[in-house]
């Protein structure tokens, strides 16, 4: 219906329906960076919204997402309020639009209606925006953009960034550059292959990599991820008065900041739209992803003259591309079984080329997204690679469909072994139920367990693990160790063997050897258990120091409420990851293969816990709030000085740091006589004290 004939009523409906949706893609593309629906779908609720407050303006409200840029930062994080308030912009979709931001700049400003503003034309980079603050020439804080007002605390991830300059050239008193986070698509897509081969789910594209990159407590991930950036723009700028944005991003590559090569000023609507042309031809070819282009009036004092209205400055607009779209058929549906017997449906598509790139693979993601779309076998469909690497599914062009076409039936048995499937009770994934017994689930754990960061075996990638486990060479990891004896007696030696030689079977032979000594966390993640990823491979290496210790917890955690307390008590394991481990643990077949495993292997103690310092090897727990520093911080930095976290108290518990509303822990703490010490106490410890 016409917004103009809604009545008052029905708009009050349509604004809160409006409202709620926003900030529910609010919430998951900038706090939990898993967007549901594409930026274009996103500013089109924007869109509707603007449009409805126009009409009815008295349902503008200062909550009213359209008065508010992003959404309130995550807790996790320190927060940094920005000097200067960290603005979005506004769009525009076509020349008409650039046209009408040329008029109003000029009618701002009071120019002649021919007069050529000249702007700076910049690549909109889809990534992250940041802010870096510099004192005297030197990096003091870094901040994601938050809500705008209010961002996060990310001063050591920052640093991590590839050509990140802790000292500038000159040293003015005060600046804070602003800029974007992004990933280049090559890392991004062996970022994504290393968490497929790991069995862990993969980024949807490199802005979400990007994201979930950056917002790391833990920052050695961070550094880990090759993430790189482009300044922009500078919010407090004291001890240096740019004339124009030319100038400025000249001079920010003066001081040590990558900036975007792909900058052009243009002065006419006409002579914008030939750049944006040549930047969309560009496009593909650029290494990092772009979703359109910024439009900056050039002159600073111009800037200055213009200001800002409500979330955007007044002087520049993005101009976006629209979605790399394409119709196509699904000639079939396949469904294929990962590591854990997730079975995840792929559309196989008539190949088509989507921006540059040739797709034939679309993932459907599972059984509900079927249904909701009813996508089915013969359908010509739409599909869409806004910047990602795996295609999607936009919608079907029904009135293409085959007259004899038939709703998909997801299978109700295993496609590949025909064990039963059941639901996740948290998703909408449904599983394998066959375990080690489907042949799809042993060649994924397989991969798994010599990928990079579990036992990272030279030679023996995901290509020849499968080509061995065809061939009857390797069914279970013990069976890698014991490949070189075996082929010794072989009638049929690897070295004969088409694509092999002497030189490649004894690099390999010997690859195997030294992956003999492993460290504690690469055995337990190598495993491939459900829910422990390196991050708690290394918190239970950390806590059990070695394998028989672990081995041993694991078999008695399901029977034994000590042990198991003692489990759930490190801090960052929860209960389904404890629930896996007992399932795994109480599965005779996984356990027969551990045992075949253990006496081919050296596995290293754990060392992490082994650093000089006071709380080394020491179990501590943080409980209320801190004032010198966030709790994450703490931890993150008891952990870097040797010590436990637990999130828990019990009679094994060094040391309870009290902050300030401590409650239930502290009290436990002091009913079992455990050392109680206030933030300052536990600074002085740590050698931080004043
Ligand atoms: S200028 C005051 N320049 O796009 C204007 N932004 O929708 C501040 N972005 O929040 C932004 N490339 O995260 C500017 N060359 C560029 C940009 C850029 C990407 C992002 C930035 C901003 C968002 C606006």
């Amino acid at each position: 219906m016409p917004i103009r004939e809604l009545t008052p009523l029905e708009a009050r409906a349509e604004h809160a329906r409006l409202v709620e949706q926003i900030r529910h893609h609010d919430r998951l593309y900038y706090q939990q960076d898993m967007p549901e629906v594409s930026d274009a779908e996103y500013d089109a609720l924007r869109r509707d919204l603007e449009a409805l407050e126009a009409a009815f303006p008295e349902l503008v409200s200062a909550d009213s997402p359209t008065q508010q840029v992003g959404a309130a930062p995550s807790q996790a994080f320190g927060k940094v309020e920005h000097l200067v308030p960290m603005l979005s912009l506004a769009n525009a979709f076509g020349e008409e639009d650039v046209s009408d931001f040329l008029e109003r700049v000029r009618r701002f400003l009071g120019l002649d209606a021919d007069e050529p503003v000249a702007c700076l034309c910049e690549p909109k980079i889809d990534g992250l925006s940041f802010s870096a603050l510099y004192e005297d020439g030197r990096y003091v804080r870094g901040a994601t953009r938050g809500d705008g007002q209010v961002g996060e605390d990310i001063t050591r991830n920052l640093a991590t960034l590839v050509d990140f300059p802790e000292r500038l050239k000159e040293t003015p008193a005060r600046i804070e550059v602003r800029g974007e986070v992004y990933m280049d698509k090559r890392d991004f897509a062996a970022l994504n292959a290393a968490r497929e081969e790991a069995g862990e789910a993969v980024f949807a594209n490199p802005r979400n990599a990007a994201a979930g990159s950056l917002r790391q407590l833990d920052v050695s991930v961070t550094a880990s991820r090759k993430l790189r950036y482009f300044v922009y723009a500078v919010g407090v700028c004291d001890g240096y008065t740019p004339e124009s944005q030319h100038a400025l991003i000249t001079w920010l590559g003066e001081q040590g900041f990558s900036t975007n090569p792909e900058t052009h000023l243009a002065d006419s609507t006409d002579a914008i739209g030939e750049v944006y042309a040549a930047l969309a031809e560009k496009r593909a070819a650029l290494s990092y992803d772009i979703d359109g282009m910024v439009i900056k009036v050039n002159r600073t004092d111009w800037q200055r003259r213009m200001g800002a209205v409500q979330r955007s400055p007044r002087w520049a607009i993005a101009y976006k591309f629209p979605a790399e779209k394409a119709q196509t058929v699904i000639e079939a549906i396949d469904v294929q079984v990962g590591r854990t017997g997730a079975l995840t449906p792929v559309a196989r598509l008539t190949p088509v080329t989507v921006g540059g790139v040739v797709v034939s693979n679309a993932t459907l993601h599972n059984e509900d997204e079927i249904e909701r779309k009813d996508i089915r076998v013969g359908d010509t469909v739409v599909i869409q690679r806004a910047g990602d690497v795996i295609p999607q599914v936009v919608e079907v062009v029904t009135a293409k469909r085959p007259k004899d076409s038939a709703p998909y039936i997801f299978p109700k048995a295993c496609p590949v072994c025909g064990s039963p499937t059941g639901r996740d009770p948290e998703g909408a994934v449904w599983r394998c139920e066959g375990g080690l017994v489907c042949s799809a689930q042993q060649v994924e754990r397989l991969k798994h367990f010599v990928s990079r960061a579990a036992f990272d075996i030279e030679g023996l990638g995901a290509k020849v693990v499968e080509m061995f486990w065809r061939e009857g060479l390797i069914a279970e990891p013990a069976d890698i160790f014991t490949l070189e004896a075996r082929d010794k007696d072989s009638l049929s030696r690897l070295k004969n063997r088409e694509g092999w030689g002497d030189k490649s079977a004894e690099n390999l032979f010997r690859a195997i050897e030294a992956a003999r000594r492993v460290s504690l966390k690469r055995f337990i993640y190598a495993l491939g258990i459900r829910h422990i990823g390196e991050g708690n491979a290394g918190l239970l290496a950390r806590h059990y120091g070695d394998v028989d210790s672990w081995v041993q917890a694991m078999k008695d955690a399901s029977g034994n409420e000590e042990v198991m307390q003692n489990l759930l008590a490190i801090d960052g394991i929860g209960e389904k990851a404890a629930h896996a481990m007992t399932a795994f643990f109480s599965d005779e077949r996984q356990v027969a293969a551990l045992e075949a495993l253990l006496p081919l292997l050296e596995v290293s103690p754990d060392q992490s816990g082994a650093v000089d310092s006071p709380v080394s090897g020491k179990t501590v727990v943080f409980t209320g709030t801190l004032v010198k520093q966030s709790r994450s911080e703490a931890k993150a930095e008891a952990q870097a000085l040797g010590a436990k976290v637990a999130g828990s108290v019990s009679a094994k518990t060094d040391y309870v740091v009290a902050g300030e509303a401590a409650g239930s822990k502290l009290k436990k703490a002091e009913e079992l006589g455990v050392t109680v010490l206030d933030e300052d106490a536990w600074l002085a410890l740590i050698g931080r004290g004043a």
